[in-house]
């Protein structure tokens, strides 16, 4: 695998969390992930009102990631108001783990993780296959 620039990766979460549209939580959030094809997508969260319709990063990031020509995540990277490493929510791990290469890599607030270790015996696509 190619060597991952996770200083990049941070500070073009960090860019994208100072994006966020938090006038509730006033939790801002960036996400960003480097695509197999060397692109990076990054996406911020987009609260609600209806406080439940509330959009996390991770799905700005998964909707960019489709925009710009879809492809696979390979490395990704979450974070909070100071640029620190964030772990995504457990509904924003099944939301990547179906975007993501297997053994996409996160980085998280205990070290580089695969996916599969994040989200263990993942529910995906293959799941939904005849039996
Ligand atoms: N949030 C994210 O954007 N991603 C996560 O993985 C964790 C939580 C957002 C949702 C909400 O706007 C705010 O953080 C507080 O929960």
């Amino acid at each position: 695998m190619t060597d991952i620039d996770w200083d990049q990766l941070r500070a073009v979460a960090t860019d994208a969390m100072t994006r966020a549209y938090v006038p509730y939580s006033r939790f801002p959030v960036g996400a960003a992930a480097l695509v197999t094809d060397g692109r990076v997508v990054a996406g911020c969260n987009t609260e609600n009102a209806s406080y439940g319709v509330g959009l996390c990063a991770e799905c700005g990031l998964i909707s960019n990631l489709a925009m710009t020509g879809g492809g696979q995540l390979v490395a990704f990277v979450c974070v909070d108001r100071e640029g620190r490493t964030l772990m995504p929510c457990g509904r924003c791990r099944q939301l990547i783990f179906e975007h993501a290469l297997p053994g996409m890599l996160l980085e998280t607030v205990s070290g580089i993780r695969s996916i599969e270790e994040v989200l263990p015996d993942a529910f995906g696509p293959r799941d939904l296959e005849e039996r």
